[in-house]
């Protein structure tokens, strides 16, 4: 087996999911005293970017993050935790999940504040075009369950960056 056969063997969901913690600090706030969405967002997409990098073990690219809600807001003071994980591998592009809760450090209480879909793209270094990624090993059904729903979620990203491209291309 070549150095490059065994980049492309298939790895887990677990052997590249992240946790991120953040203490939320009044540089990150806004002026209601909760964090900027701009800086969640920012969390959200470097989760997905170490997700997708371990992954693939190439440099990736943000190609989509899909339409995001802010549930509740994050208190200065509070943590942010940031879950991501694989969810569809194609052949260079990844779909990653992130989950984001607030947890408040004087009582433990946590509450899911948002769930964002982001995708990356694995580029080679040199020529910055995309490449292969080794494919995703599903072993749970949830993961089964939620690889089908994400499916339908790159069908939909896909029509709608053709619907994008083919308005500009009609000016
Ligand atoms: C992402 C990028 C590399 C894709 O290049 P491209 O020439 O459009 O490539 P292709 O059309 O061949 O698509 C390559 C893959 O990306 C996926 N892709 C491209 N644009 C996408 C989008 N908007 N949403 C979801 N997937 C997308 C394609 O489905 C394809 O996936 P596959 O190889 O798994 O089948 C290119 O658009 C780019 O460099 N964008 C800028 C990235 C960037 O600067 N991000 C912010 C900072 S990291």
């Amino acid at each position: 087996m070549t150095a490059a056969d065994t980049m492309l063997e298939p790895r887990r969901v677990a052997d590249s999911a992240s946790v991120m913690t953040e203490l939320v600090l009044p540089h990150h706030a806004n002026v209601h005293g909760s964090v900027l969405g701009g800086t969640v967002l920012h969390w959200i997409d470097l989760a997905a970017a170490i997700t997708s990098n371990r992954h693939s073990r190439r440099p990736v690219v943000t190609a989509a993050i899909d339409d995001m809600a802010f549930l509740a807001p994050i208190l200065i003071g509070q943590l942010a935790c940031i879950r991501a994980r694989l969810t569809l591998v194609d052949h260079s592009s990844m779909e990653v999940r992130v989950d984001v809760e607030s947890e408040d450090l004087l009582t433990g209480e946590r509450r899911h504040t948002s769930t964002a879909y982001v995708t990356f793209v694995a580029i080679d270094p040199i020529t910055r075009r995309p490449i292969r990624v080794p494919p995703l090993q599903l072993e749970t059904d949830e993961e089964r369950a939620e690889h089908a729903r994400a499916l339908e979620r790159r069908k939909l990203r896909l029509d709608r960056r053709n619907a994008i491209k083919a308005e500009r291309a009609a000016r």
